[in-house]
């Protein structure tokens, strides 16, 4: 069994990152410069928005932490996006989900200029990416291509179930593992809440991208011999021996299904750090188009 480790691949691929920033930029060219807007007190969200920032710091761009009341009104932030889409010295922005309930979430992404849109999740984007053209790609679905790119994995003609059909996750990943790509040129199947028989169509699997949000809901017996899985949940589960009292779980049962995969991502340590490392390439992108 291959463990798919995404804190290693994602600090090699920093570094690389890192290096590419010193040399492009050197001391005549402004580092890439991302901003975090998060809306709110969400601790999940408070964590990742931290790491992202953090992540910045680590490969040498420039970044910016946007902290506002859940209070904000839907005008408020629609200005505090118009702002950020004229800042020239900004090359790109996310503004992390979920937002608060009294929010327009569509009318927020549509705002969004589409050359700073690093999470790649206005239509502009997504729509490009659906038709196979250049666009930035949402953070997470990149991350998992750029894993299996990394370790080689091949998915060309092998039947790829993809559980969720989340706008940010298992849409994009199904329609990007579908493509004529490598990776890529999977048979992918969309699996939700009211597919019937899912144990069977998952045993039919040769690769499982895991994005439902349900602690170890893929188990042992859901899995042939020889599987690639892609673990994308990130669960919080109590955990009395912990000193925090709970510890964190991916959607498939890892230690009983471990030793059945070819391959497997840990929860934590697999794909999260992937997100990040890929925001942070679109960052670079992004920066390059107007460097
Ligand atoms: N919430 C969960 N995942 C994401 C993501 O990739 N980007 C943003 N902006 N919010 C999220």
């Amino acid at each position: 069994m291959i463990l798919l480790d995404g804190n290693k691949l994602s600090a090699k691929i920093r570094s690389e990152i890192a290096a590419r920033v010193g040399e492009y930029c050197g001391n005549t060219i402004r580092p890439p410069h991302l901003a975090a807007v998060l809306v709110g007190d969400n601790p999940a969200s408070q964590a990742y928005v931290r790491n992202k920032i953090k992540a910045c710091e680590e490969v040498g761009f420039t970044s910016t932490l946007i902290k506002k009341d859940a209070s904000i009104t839907q005008s408020q932030l629609l200005e505090l996006i118009h702002e950020l889409n004229a800042s020239e010295d900004l090359d790109g922005y996310i503004v992390q989900l979920p937002l608060p309930r009294h929010i327009d979430e569509e009318e927020v992404n549509l705002a969004i200029d589409p050359s700073k849109d690093v999470d790649g999740f206005h239509p502009n984007n997504f729509g490009r990416m659906a038709l196979g053209m250049s666009s930035f790609l949402p953070a997470t679905p990149m991350g998992i291509m750029m894993m299996l790119e990394r370790y080689d994995i091949q998915t060309e003609g092998k039947h790829c179930v993809v559980l969720g059909r989340s706008n940010i996750v298992g849409t994009p990943i199904a329609l990007l593992m579908s493509k004529k790509t490598k990776p890529g040129n999977a048979t992918v199947t969309i699996a939700h809440s009211r597919t019937h028989h899912l144990p069977e169509l998952l045993r039919s699997a040769q690769i499982i991208i895991a994005a439902l949000g349900i602690p170890h809901f893929v188990k042992a017996d859901m899995v042939s011999p020889g599987t690639v899985i892609i673990d994308v949940g990130i669960n919080k589960i109590e955990d009395p021996a912990n000193a925090k009292g709970y510890r964190l779980v991916g959607d498939v049962d890892f230690d009983n299904v471990k030793d059945k995969c070819a391959a497997i991502t840990p929860v934590p340590g697999g794909v999260g750090p992937m997100t990040i490392t890929a925001l942070l390439e679109n960052t670079w992108r992004a920066f390059r188009q107007k460097f």
